[in-house]
C-alpha cells in the first residue's frame, strides 16, 4: 500500500530497476485509467528498446478508434519513449478469422512465456477482458463484453461502440512468472476487497489471482481503504 500521489513514481521505479537489470523483458501490458501515471513515470525512467510487449486485451472497435487498447498505449506510454520496444503485438480485431487470430497470439506468447504481467482491475473484478463467468483456465479468446464494460467504453475516448474484444486468457495470465495487480481510487476498494477476501469464484475473475505465484498488489491507500 502506497501514499496516493507516491504510488505511480514507486510502481514506475520498481518497474525500471526490473527493466534495467532485463533489458529483453517480456511483458503483458494494460490499458486505461489505472495504468496511465505509472506509464508517464516510467516513460522517463525505463529503457523498452530490447523489451517485448503484449497488450493484454482489445475491443472489437474500427482500426484508429482512440478507445482501442492499442491507441491506449500508444498515447500513454509508447509516444512518451525515447526509443520504441523492440517488439510490440497485439490482438487484431479486424481478423478474418477471429479463432485463429486467438491462436496465433497464445503461441506467440507461448513461445516464451510472459516474465512480467500488469494487470489493471476491472470495477466488476475482470482482469483484462476476462468477465465475470471467465474460469481459471481460459484461453485467448473473443468476449462478449459485460454491460458495464460496453457502457465504460466512452471514457477512455471510443468514437465507436462494441459488445465484444479479444483478450488474452486467464490460463495464461496466471501462468506469468510474475503479476503485478494495479488497483488505485476509493472506487476500487469494495473489489479489492472481495478480490483479495471474497470467495474464489469465476464470479470475480481476479480472485483467482490468490491461486497465482508471484502476485504483487500495488494498491494506493484509497483502494486499500477497506484491508
Ligand atoms: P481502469 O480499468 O484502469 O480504466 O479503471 C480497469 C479495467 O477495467 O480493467
Amino acid at each position: 500500500m502506497l501514499p496516493d500521489t507516491r504510488w505511480a513514481p514507486e510502481v514506475a521505479e520498481e518497474w525500471a530497476q526490473r527493466l534495467n537489470a532485463d533489458p529483453e523483458l517480456r511483458m503483458c501490458l494494460p490499458t486505461g485509467r489505472t495504468p496511465a501515471p505509472v506509464y508517464r513515470e516510467v516513460s522517463k525512467r525505463g529503457d523498452f528498446s530490447q523489451a517485448t510487449i503484449f497488450l493484454l486485451d482489445e475491443f472489437g472497435l474500427d482500426v484508429g478508434d482512440q478507445g482501442r487498447c492499442d491507441e491506449m498505449l500508444r498515447r500513454d506510454l509508447i509516444a512518451h519513449l525515447a526509443e520504441p520496444p523492440a517488439r510490440l503485438h497485439g490482438l487484431d480485431p479486424q481478423a478474418d478469422d477471429l479463432r485463429a487470430e486467438c491462436s496465433r497470439y497464445e503461441m506467440l506468447i507461448a513461445a516464451g512465456g510472459l516474465e512480467l504481467t500488469l494487470l489493471g482491475l476491472g470495477a466488476n473484478g475482470h482482469l483484462g477482458l476476462n468477465e465475470p463467468g471467465s474460469d481459471p483456465g481460459s484461453p485467448t479468446r473473443v468476449v462478449e463484453l459485460a454491460d458495464t464494460t460496453a457502457e465504460g467504453l466512452d471514457r477512455y475516448g471510443a468514437e465507436g461502440t462494441t459488445d465484444w474484444g479479444l483478450t488474452i486468457g486467464l490460463g495464461r495470465l496466471l501462468q506469468s512468472d510474475e503479476i503485478w495487480l494495479l488497483v488505485t481510487g476509493e472506487h476500487k476498494a469494495g473489489i479489492l476487497e472481495q478480490t483479495l477476501k471474497g470467495p474464489v469464484s469465476p464470479e470475480v475473475p481476479s480472485s483467482f489471482l490468490r491461486s497465482a505465484e508471484n502476485v504483487v498488489v500495488w494498491a494506493d491507500e484509497s483502494a486499500a481503504s477497506r484491508l
